[in-house]
């Protein structure tokens, strides 16, 4: 009889504010949502993941995974990292059925949710098996940000998996990326977050140019001659820099004294000056950071103009993904559909695009 199997989650994320500074040392302010993804898992007694997914079965090696392509990158990646950092030379194999209710491409990181979900579901097996020690929050999101980089190849910063794991009920984080370590702000009873796709996938362009973002950031601040963003405090800081990498390094700073002034806002309830936030935020990634898209801009146009919202803003890595609002928490969701219906209008396209009233929620667990 095989073991009856244990289920687990973890969610997407949406983010307040805060863009492209989680690998800048920098402060962001996500928030773990509603969807995200669920694993039911039980050991196999093999030495390879047996993974199920709806319509499609796979086997994957955990010690010698080969990366291949789509979803089977996040999970045989996740679990690759997590056994060489366990040091298991011989990592107990598991069946893995896995759902997820995250839209790929919205930029609500469901790819996170993934490696999160796998990841704390393997670990917690293996430490029932008495092989791990107890699973480690925090080692467990860093271990998913290097499965992305290694088997997926995108190098992104540590927001995303960091916000699956910690996230907390109505509460939004405010992480220091260079402590990696967060304080908790709760997000006022009058607001809520709407979320609009742009319907332009983020994947499709943002791989390469999420890369040369980062690395155009990376060198500004070897010209700056600093070891951290962090002790670039001000503009006037920037004057040996020219061209893109300017407004590049104008972003980093601005957008991480936003983040701060936003988490302030958030505490004093001041849903205006959060909206105002939100909308400078968007267009430094419009103008400055220049990872918008006109299509883009033309979602955040519209929902900014809307009587309900207080600021509207870019949300994710970039060239695409969804637009998120901060609008009154009384009629969400009849503002969120109204205005999917003026972008589907606006769109021409036949299907309503994808649209969401966010609730910051718990970040991974066991589900009983
Ligand atoms: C993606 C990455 C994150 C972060 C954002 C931009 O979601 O995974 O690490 O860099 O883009 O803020």
């Amino acid at each position: 009889m095989p073991l009856p199997a244990r289920r687990f989650f973890a969610p997407g994320r949406m983010n307040i504010i805060g863009e492209h500074v989680d690998y800048c040392d920098g402060f962001v302010l996500p928030a773990a949502i509603q969807l995200g993804c669920t694993v039911d898992a039980r050991l196999s007694g093999t030495d390879e993941l047996a993974v199920q997914l709806p319509g499609e079965t796979d086997r994957l090696a955990i010690s010698g995974f080969q990366p291949s392509r789509g979803w089977r990158n996040y999970v045989g990646g996740m679990a690759q990292e997590l056994a060489r950092d366990l040091g298991l030379t011989a990592p107990p194999g598991a069946a893995l059925s896995i759902a997820g209710s995250v839209p790929q491409g919205a930029g609500l990181s469901s790819s996170a949710a993934l490696e999160i979900s796998v990841g704390l579901a393997l670990w917690t097996l293996w430490h029932a098996a008495g092989v791990a020690p107890a699973p480690d929050p925090l080692r467990l999101a860093r271990l998913a940000q290097r499965a992305e980089h290694i088997a997926v190849g995108n190098p992104c910063g540590i927001m995303d998996q960091y916000a699956s794991v910690f996230g907390v009920a109505g509460q939004a984080l405010m992480l220091d990326c260079r402590a990696l370590s967060h304080e908790a702000v709760a997000l006022p009873p009058g607001a809520a977050f709407i979320l609009i796709d742009s319907t332009v996938p983020h994947e499709l362009a943002a791989n390469g140019d999420y890369a040369g973002v980062r690395d155009d950031i990376a060198a500004a601040l070897r010209l700056l001659g600093a070891a951290s963003w962090r002790d670039v405090t001000g503009l006037d800081q920037l004057g040996g820099l020219a061209g893109s990498l300017a407004g590049r390094a104008r972003h980093v700073v601005t957008e991480i004294a936003r983040t701060r002034a936003a988490r302030s806002a958030l505490e004093a309830g001041d849903l205006v000056t959060l909206g105002a936030l939100m909308n400078d935020g968007h267009s430094s990634l419009r103008d400055d950071l220049r990872t918008s898209l006109p299509q883009v801009d033309a979602l955040q146009v519209l929902m900014a103009a809307h009587p309900s919202v207080y600021g509207a803003r870019m949300m994710g890595g970039g060239f695409g993904g969804n637009v998120i609002a901060a609008v009154d928490g009384d009629g969400a969701e009849a503002v969120a559909a109204e205005l999917a219906h003026a972008w589907q209008a606006q769109l021409r396209q036949a299907d309503l695009p994808f649209h969401v009233v966010c609730t910051a929620s718990a970040g991974a667990r066991e589900l009983s």
